[in-house]
């Protein structure tokens, strides 16, 4: 089968490709209802239930933006927290995953026809899930969550893809930033009748070519190429590790990965909590487009943003106690990075990406550019989405476009390499 849909199931934002061919990139699908992203790609993953006395209605992604809660209305967001949550996560947030799901189905119709997919309800669905394996696992070894999530997606009229339905974040990630959406098979003939997966075509871009190209020549003596992505959500921060075998080209990369559930989403948590109560309570009671607006005042320009009630948030002293929280988020992002490489026993990293919502966070993402800059593991490149591209004395820093920053989630899940049979 050639097509196949990923939906990038984001705490904050679904992120939806789709592979039309096997020979062909992936598209991510855009649309522009979706005017509050400058691309046109960011689902809000938001549902508002209103109950009043003519009945229930719902609201979804776009249209739920713009609600907030009160007592009429429910407003679910950050809701993935709860199905990969230790307690059992409330019938209602069940249902409202449920509703989310069909509501996307259609919210797609017309955007995914126009990349040729007609009729969703017939082309096999993959999810983005955390990666929360401590020891790996196999590919029908689901948890209870994934299990849920492939039934609701069932439910509401999605054909899980029956090979692999589920793939994790970070390994998507990778996959779509390294691949930048391709997909290249050889021809059946080219090995035994059967159509493999060409690694090679499929993963051409500047930093392992050229690594290849010097290790050929001779001008290098490194033996591999490694890479690594680390996504900050709005639930997890991922990490995903890619390793190419330089003396053998054909060589399947080795991935690692793991989720860590250090996500912006805990940042506002920490904010919330130390601000006063009637801030509190204001920041809480925002429809989701005033709350990021506020996201982006306090921790990305370091500005004051004015709440309804006359309370200006982030001025003065609460400045300097919002950046203690951004700082003490970044270090538990830092110190689960250094617990990956450690724990991966990773000695040499020629590139790193850092990508997702949280890196959009200047002084985030500045911080662990540095973390990586001190592990001193031989780092060269440096792709990342804030700053500008410059040159470092060791190294190249280069700028990610919001699309792969953001969107390769969805790009990699839907890339044929997670496709055993073409191996
Ligand atoms: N410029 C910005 N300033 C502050 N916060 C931002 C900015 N841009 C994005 N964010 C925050 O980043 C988060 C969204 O990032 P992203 O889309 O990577 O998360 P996600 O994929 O939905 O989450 P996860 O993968 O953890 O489920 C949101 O909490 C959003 O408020
Ligand atoms: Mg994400």
């Amino acid at each position: 089968m050639s097509r196949i849909i990923c939906i990038d199931f984001g705490s904050a934002f679904t992120k939806v490709a789709v592979r039309i061919d096997l020979n062909k990139p992936s598209p991510i699908i855009t649309d522009e209802r979706l005017s509050s992203d400058p691309l046109k790609f960011c689902i809000p993953t938001l549902a508002a239930k209103s109950t009043r006395s003519d009945g229930v209605k719902w609201a979804f992604g776009p249209d739920a933006s713009t609600q907030s809660p009160s007592e009429q209305i429910t407003v679910f967001r950050n809701w993935k927290s709860q199905l990969f949550g230790s307690r059992k996560p409330e019938r209602a947030v069940k249902e409202a995953t449920v509703k989310y799901f069909e509501w996307l189905r259609e919210f797609l119709a017309t955007p995914c026809s126009k990349v040729g997919l007609k009729d969703l309800s017939v082309v096999p669905a993959r999810i983005c899930v955390p990666d929360f394996s401590v020891h790996g696992r196999s590919n029908d070894d689901f948890s209870p969550t994934e299990q849920f999530l492939q039934d609701a997606l069932r439910e509401a009229g999605w054909l899980p893809d029956d090979d692999r339905p589920v793939v994790t974040e970070p390994q998507s990630n990778i996959i779509g930033i390294y691949t930048q959406g391709a997909n290249a098979t050889s021809p059946p003939g080219a090995s035994k009748g059967k159509k493999t997966i060409n690694f090679m075509r499929m993963f051409k871009r500047g930093g392992y070519f050229s690594a290849l190209k010097d290790a050929s020549t001779g001008y290098s003596e490194a033996t591999i190429h490694s890479v690594l992505v680390l996504d900050i959500g709005a639930y997890t921060s991922d990490f995903a590790h890619i390793e190419f075998d330089l003396t053998d080209a054909k060589a399947p990369p080795q991935i690692t990965s793991s989720s860590l559930v250090a996500g912006i989403q805990q940042l506002d948590e920490s904010v919330v909590k130390r601000l006063p109560k009637s801030k509190a309570a204001a920041f809480e009671s925002l429809n989701q487009n005033a709350r990021e607006a506020m996201k982006r005042a306090i921790y990305s320009e370091a500005t004051s943003y004015k709440l309804p009630g006359n309370l200006t948030v982030g001025a003065d002293k609460e400045r300097g106690l919002i950046q203690e929280c951004v700082d003490h988020f970044a270090e538990k992002v830092e110190a689960g990075l250094a617990k990956f490489i450690l724990q991966n026993k990773i000695g040499q990293l020629n590139e790193v990406f850092l990508t997702g919502g949280g890196n959009m966070i200047p002084t985030i993402n500045s911080c662990l550019e540095k973390s990586v800059r001190k592990m001193d593991l031989s780092t060269s490149l440096v792709h990342s989405l804030t700053g500008h591209a410059q040159s470092h004395p060791t190294y190249y820093y280069d700028v990610l476009g919001p699309l792969h920053g953001r969107g390769s989630s969805g790009l990699g899940g839907a890339s044929v390499y997670f496709e055993e049979k073409y191996w």
